[in-house]
């Protein structure tokens, strides 16, 4: 079973909850009885910033604030793919959301530390990492806040994947026309809005190419795991492919 886990990253339910739901009923269209899929939304959650005490690189990698951090923390963990959908915030990611990634990627550091004795190192996890981003207004952070997902995609050892040429070139993206209602995009795509026609294509494609590069890596994690054993850097990929 490929799980797909889909981050809505917005304070309320939304546009960008919107917008994943479309991605994830396309990623489980492909093939239902591989696919699981299931929308996270952040609204209500609490996930308090860093406090950089480092305590969690000599715990196992266990954070020493206990809030929702940790239930999001295993579900990402156990995923084989993430989907975040997010709203702009001052043209970058909204503050809970990176208090979330902030903590994720150090604690894996204590989390692995076993695998890499006497190193800093963090696996490759090989998970596949989509980004949907959505604001009020045109030219106003939506690729800086995919860029932003990207990079963490890559620190986390994950495998970036963007949707179809030509409506997702780095993620999909969408706005609003200026509206901040919390439908906004549900309205134009009634009004028959090109840009949330394209943001919606965007979306679905998405969710297509996230499942079908997961299985790509799946099969052949599988098929070379021999090889790939050999090196710590890929366990807890294969401990995962392997459930
Ligand atoms: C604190 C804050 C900052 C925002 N910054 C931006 C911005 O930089 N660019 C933009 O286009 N929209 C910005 N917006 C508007 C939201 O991105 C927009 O209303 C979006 O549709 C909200 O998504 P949601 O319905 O999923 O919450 C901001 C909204 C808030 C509350």
């Amino acid at each position: 079973m490929i799980k797909v886990l889909g981050i809505c990253g917005s304070p309320r339910k939304g546009n960008s909850h919107y917008l994943l739901e479309k991605s994830l009923s396309a990623a489980s269209r492909i093939a239902p009885d591989e696919v699981s899929t299931e929308l996270y939304p952040i609204k209500g959650k609490k996930y308090a910033p860093c406090i950089s005490c480092f305590k969690c690189g000599d715990q196992r990698g266990e954070c020493v604030i206990q809030d929702d951090f940790q239930e999001l923390r295993d579900k990402w963990l156990g995923a084989d793919a993430v989907i975040y959908s997010v709203p702009v915030y001052h043209m970058g990611i909204p503050a809970q959301l990176k208090a979330f990634l902030d903590r994720l990627g150090n604690s894996c550091f204590g989390r692995y530390a076993e695998l890499f004795p006497g190193e800093s190192k963090l696996p490759r996890t090989l998970k596949v990492i989509a980004s949907i981003a959505q604001g009020a207004h045109l030219f106003s952070g939506q690729e800086h806040t995919i860029t932003d997902l990207i990079n963490h995609a890559l620190m986390m050892g994950c495998v970036p994947v963007t949707g179809d040429m030509w409506e997702a070139y780095i993620g999909a993206g969408a706005w609003t026309h200026n509206e901040i209602d919390r439908n906004a995009l549900e309205k134009k795509e009634e009004d028959g809005s090109l840009s949330t026609r394209v943001a919606l294509r965007g979306a679905e494609s998405i969710g297509i190419r996230t499942v079908e590069l997961a299985m790509i890596l799946r099969a052949g994690g599988i098929a070379h795991s021999a090889r790939f054993r050999k090196d710590p850097v890929y366990t807890p990929f294969l401990r995962r492919i392997q459930e």
